[in-house]
């Protein structure tokens, strides 16, 4: 990893990172000295990247007055996602040239599936210029509702005159930690969900042709998980309003299709091997050599992609879903409990006229957190079930109806 470039020029480390006095260490040497593409934080999965930064950055330092590259690097906390990222990364270091991404991604799909389709290319081409063209300045880090479920009292959560557009409510910041635990980040959106949803509908009609492949239905799952995903937030944004309008029937209703979204994402991840969670604890468990270590390491796997381990009883740790991950398992026995909670006290507090119970509901999450990660069970290390078959049933059920496409124009205006 050498001197080189700099892809994402904005750098965003958290301010409460830097009491980490060595992560801090690590960042300044890679990012600042090294120069290398910082791409990913904590293995969080999200598609996400700038292809066209990638195919001309190296090349830009490479040729720019007294170079001194001589190689190029990446530096990400975490890899296996965003396969086509790594891609181009990869084939950069034997480039003299920029690439013509256009042209590149042309054949993407016949060089990952084996064949290639006039849909599946079309897919693609909207998520180069979609997803895969992040120009908004923000460096990713996923906090999408599902994977890191705010943890405010639902009035701290504004909803724009445009809706599903939101942003934390103004409170406060003095300089103590536990204020920032108050805070609710707003989950990043810089696309326009329909057209991704477009480009999943043309990868579906190349599902009859394409399923064989392996990596065709990584990205099929992976793709349906990004739409869903971002289709739960907003999701989320109308469980919220009933609540601020004092409609019980509302909250009720909205966070059950929340709950049951969830359950069925867990059955979409189940079918990849590259969205479980029962590899990541058995590889763990696998480098143990008593049966101590086996406890202590599965533990520390668990506590790993959940909560760091400062919390009280009371309070979260700052450090709670910073290693979050879209992992069949996770969704099930973990997020779906977690947001069910949240959802149980919403409607405690409307049919009891009193103010949200924050208090109680940290106390039943920071438990359910717990308590998840001294578990012993044991899940799936293989998948199992028909990729195709749940992406098209889920793209119905949720991604379809005029509903949506109602929501999706109010998230874009914003957007844009
Ligand atoms: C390149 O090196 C020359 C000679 O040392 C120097 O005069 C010039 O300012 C340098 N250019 C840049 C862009 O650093
Ligand atoms: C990416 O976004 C920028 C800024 O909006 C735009 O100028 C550029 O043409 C876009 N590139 C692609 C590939 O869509
Ligand atoms: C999915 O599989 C079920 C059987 O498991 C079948 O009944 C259903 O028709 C299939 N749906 C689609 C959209 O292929």
């Amino acid at each position: 990893m050498l001197q080189g470039f700099f892809l994402f020029s904005i750098f965003f480390w958290r301010t409460w990172l830097y009491s980490h006095v060595l992560f801090l260490l690590v960042f300044d040497l890679l990012v600042f000295r090294y120069r290398c593409m910082l791409h990913n934080f904590a293995g969080n999965i999200e598609m996400y990247g700038i292809l066209d930064a990638i195919a001309s950055g190296p090349i830009d330092a490479l040729t720019s007055e007294n170079s001194t590259m001589v190689g190029v690097g990446m530096s990400m906390e975490g890899i296996e996602q965003n396969p086509i990222v790594y891609d181009l990364m990869s084939e950069m270091a034997f480039r003299h040239n920029k690439v013509d991404v256009k042209a590149w991604i042309d054949l993407y799909p016949s060089r990952r599936y084996g064949r290639s389709l006039p849909s599946v290319q079309d897919a693609w081409n909207i998520l180069y210029h979609t997803i895969y063209n992040c120009t908004d300045g923000a460096n990713d880090k996923n906090r999408d509702v599902i994977v890191a479920f705010p943890d405010v009292d639902p009035l701290f959560i504004s909803i724009l005159q445009d809706k599903y557009s939101y942003y934390e409510k103004q409170v406060s910041r003095g300089p103590k930690l536990k204020e920032t635990t108050e805070s609710f980040e707003q989950p990043h959106l810089w696309y326009s969900t329909s057209e991704v949803i477009r480009a999943l509908e043309l990868f579906l009609e190349s599902g009859d042709e394409l399923s064989g492949s392996s990596t065709y239905r990584y990205d099929l799952v992976d793709l349906t998980r990004q739409a869903l995903a971002k289709y739960a937030n907003q999701l989320f944004l109308q469980v919220i309003e009933a609540y601020q309008s004092n409609d019980v029937h509302g909250v009720t209703h909205h966070s059950q299709k929340f709950l049951d979204l969830v359950e069925d994402f867990d059955m979409l991840l189940a079918c990849h091997d590259g969205f479980l969670l029962g590899p990541w604890l058995e590889s763990a468990k696998h480098l143990a050599q008593d049966e101590e270590q086996v406890k202590q390491f599965e533990w520390n796997a668990r506590t790993q992609i959940t909560m760091w381990f400062d919390n009280s009883d009371m309070e979260p740790s700052l450090l709670r879903d910073y290693g979050n991950k879209y992992w069949s398992g996770l969704l099930r026995d973990y997020y779906h409990p977690r947001a069910g909670i949240y959802f149980k006290f919403l409607i405690k507090s409307l049919e009891e006229g009193n103010g949200f119970p924050l208090k109680d509901w940290r106390r039943e999450w920071i438990k359910l957190t717990n308590d998840w990660q001294s578990s012993r069970n044991v899940y799936p290390v293989k998948g199992a079930g028909d990729a195709l078959n749940r992406s098209r049933w889920l793209f119905n059920k949720y991604l379809q109806s005029p509903d949506i496409q109602s929501l999706n124009e109010a998230a874009v205006k914003h957007v844009i």
